[in-house]
């Protein structure tokens, strides 16, 4: 039987640090659910229809410059189209399931994707404390641009990732909270670590 660990979170919170790190840990394998969202954006950007980009995605077109804060909007928008969701469902479960244990990282791993998953975590941070990493990233990354206009956009991702009508942002009943805005990555991960342990031993073997 395959374990799923579904993290989800708004932008910058530290979901993919701690998804890597579990995976590292535990052998699981990692999907970066957001990476296909964006690289429909990408391809709505360059002309695309975001349904038939969807429906149609490839391995390659998640290769190339998705991590830049125009991607990131696009992927925001075409996200809140159901049919765009609907395309890339069947994919992501069928990673979910995968023998060998999965992480899957996203805004609705837990209340959509993978209602069943044996460990759902929310990963959060303060809206200032994200801008800030976000900021850092990127300029690190080569990019020309400041706080302001990153805090910006991370507010006006979260009221959209959260407000859409269709799987929109939000904890799963289940999941346990972690704040990153109080917790570093490492008690954040050393916290998901324990939780995970203690759910892999309550399993029947
Ligand atoms: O995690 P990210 O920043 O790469 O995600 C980019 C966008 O994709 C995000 O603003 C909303 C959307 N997304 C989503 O709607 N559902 C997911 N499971 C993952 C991402």
């Amino acid at each position: 039987m395959g374990f799923t660990i579904a993290i989800d979170g708004p932008a910058a919170a530290g979901k993919g640090t701690i998804s890597r790190r579990i995976c590292a840990e535990f052998g699981f394998a990692h999907l970066d659910t957001g990476l296909l969202y964006r690289a429909v954006g990408a391809k709505m950007l360059t002309g695309a229809a975001p349904i038939e980009a969807a429906q149609t995605l490839t391995a390659e077109d998640l290769d190339g410059d998705l991590r830049n804060a125009e991607v990131a909007r696009a992927a925001s928008k075409v996200a809140s189209i159901p049919e765009v969701r609907q395309a890339l469902l069947d994919f992501q479960r069928a990673f979910a399931t995968r023998a060998g244990g999965a992480v899957l990282d996203g805004r609705d791993i837990g209340t959509v994707i993978c209602p069943d998953a044996q460990v759902k975590l929310f990963v959060t941070a303060s809206a200032e404390v994200r801008a800030a990493r976000r900021l850092l990233e990127l300029v690190n990354g080569g990019a020309d641009t400041d706080y302001e206009t990153v805090l910006a956009d991370v507010k006006e991702r979260d009221h959209r990732d959260a407000s859409r009508s269709d799987a929109p942002m939000k904890p799963a009943e289940d999941a346990i909270l972690l704040d990153t805005s109080d917790l570093s990555i490492d008690e954040a991960f050393a916290k998901s670590v324990a939780v995970i342990r203690e759910r892999q031993q309550g399993l029947p073997v």
